[in-house]
């Protein structure tokens, strides 16, 4: 008998199998951003009109916000990559434990609700596990603008007092530049009575595409891009069409795959606007990157040396790349510094970029990384999205085959991510449950390292 499938006999749960030694070549279609399209999604509360929204990608998270509108009388229709979105029916509903607690995002509804129907109850959100992800500077935001919150076994209620027909505007000043605080601040803002403005917003490309969409509704918003956002309220909004931005964090996870495996590709549709640090930090560890065309961007690595990052609110480095460029680092010429400053449980990756052979150190939020000359292929395990992309593409540069279970966290965030990399050179399979017959099967026909083993029924 021939050597036998390695690794993927004692998993149980849906895995890919990722060959190493991988060399990836041609071009990659980045999808819409998720992180927009959630909170594009929820904007579209605001209005009764009807709302269509383009360049949204299939992803779990983009349909549990569906099921969630759907469940607040939202009417919603998908064609491919379009939302159409009725919100008319827009009714005040109890989101589901289940819903709200498998999707953070699905808080972004607050401020809507509150706007158009001056009450919203929520319960406390969830969302990955990267932190305390605490939900204080978007309580104190609508607090300001007259809202009166509680918190009660953990369900959220906030209402408009009765002797008030709209949220009243404020100046509201956020303690840390927070993407989902400034995102329902701005939101419930729009609809409120007089002029508000918030101080130390956000500035991240997600946020104004949300800006850009809520002016597109008849929304008065003055600062897009700064840290200074001024909003008049208006009475009512209108129903839009709107294209979700490229997703700049999809796009630098594949200018790092191409970066891992010393491959070239090209990688687009990328507003480098968006990913200005990125692309300077990829330069100086090595890549050569030109945008052949408008939008679009060919990446050349070279040798690949250690350079340090800090993870910073945009412009800054962006914490979801972290990951990924740990897993580069792990094999870059040299010794590098990564901190995590924004998010304080981000290093999930660390163990089981160790486990593959990467020589790393880690002191609370700081790792230093002292590259090698190779990693080996491994059954792994992600913990966060993140983290589980950062680990397909170390598994990508290893040497030998890897499983990795965990993909519940990557199908929430990368649109067909497996399918993508296979059509650039990849060799990934997704196994979606295994039994010990198929195990058995595989072992007598005597297959190695490929395993081909057929579907259970779902
Ligand atoms: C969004 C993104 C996420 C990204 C993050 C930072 C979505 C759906 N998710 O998450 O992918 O990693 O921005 O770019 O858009 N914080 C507080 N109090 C608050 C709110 C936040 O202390 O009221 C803290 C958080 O615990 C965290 C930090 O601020 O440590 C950043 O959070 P925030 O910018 O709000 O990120 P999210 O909107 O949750």
């Amino acid at each position: 008998m021939g050597s036998v499938a390695p690794i993927s006999k004692a998993i149980k749960t849906p895995h890919l199998e990722v060959e190493g030694s991988c060399s990836l070549t041609g071009r990659i279609k980045i999808s819409g951003a998720k992180n927009s399209a959630l909170v594009l999604m929820a904007a579209s509360l605001l209005t009764k009109d009807k709302v269509r929204l383009n360049n949204i990608p299939s992803l779990t998270d983009i349909d549990v916000m569906g099921e969630i509108l759907i469940r607040m009388g939202i009417e919603i229709n998908r064609d491919d990559n379009s939302l159409f979105i009725n919100p008319k029916g827009l009714r005040d509903a109890l989101l589901p434990n289940e819903l709200v607690h498998s999707l953070r995002a699905s808080f972004f509804c607050i401020g809507p609700l509150l706007a158009r129907l001056g009450k919203a109850k929520i319960p406390l959100p969830g969302g990955c596990q990267i932190g305390l992800r605490p939900i204080d500077e978007h309580i104190k935001g609508l607090r300001a603008l007259g809202a009166i919150v509680e918190i009660d076994e953990n369900i959220i209620s906030a209402t408009i007092p009765s002797n008030k027909k709209r949220l009243q505007a404020a100046n509201i000043v956020l303690d840390f530049p927070s993407v989902g605080a400034t995102e329902t601040i701005l939101m419930a803002a729009t609809l409120a009575d007089g002029t508000t403005t918030i101080e130390n917003a956000a500035r991240e490309p997600e946020v104004q595409d949300l800006i850009e969409m809520l002016v597109m509704m008849g929304a008065q918003i003055k600062g897009s891009g700064s840290s200074k956002l001024t909003i008049k309220g208006v009475e009512k909004l209108n129903g839009c069409i709107h294209s979700a931005i490229p997703d700049r964090i999809e796009a630098g996870t594949f200018l790092i795959a191409a970066a891992i495996t010393r491959s070239q590709l090209v990688v687009g549709p990328v507003i480098p606007a968006h990913l200005e640090v990125v692309l300077n930090k990829l330069q100086e560890c090595g890549c050569l990157i030109e945008e052949i065309e408008k939008n679009l961007l060919r990446i050349i690595p070279t040798q690949i040396k250690a350079v340090n990052i800090k993870t910073k609110p945009f412009p800054g480095f962006p914490t979801d790349l972290q990951a990924p460029f740990m897993a580069l680092m792990s094999t870059a010429n040299g010794t590098s510094e990564i901190t995590e400053t924004i998010f304080e449980n981000r290093m999930q990756h660390v163990y089981e970029l160790i486990k593959m052979g990467a020589s790393i150190n880690l002191n609370e939020r700081t790792a230093q990384i002292q590259g090698v000359e190779e990693l080996t292929g491994k059954s792994l395990m992600g913990g966060d999205l993140r983290s589980t992309a950062a680990i397909v593409l170390a598994s990508l540069a290893a040497k030998g085959l890897s499983t990795i279970e965990g993909l519940n966290h990557l199908d929430r965030g990368y649109e067909s991510f497996e399918t993508k990399l296979n059509s650039i050179g990849a060799t990934i399979s997704r196994i979606e449950s295994h039994t010990s017959q198929n195990i058995v099967s595989a072992c007598e026909l005597g297959t190695h390292n490929k395993v081909v083993i057929k579907q259970n029924a779902a």
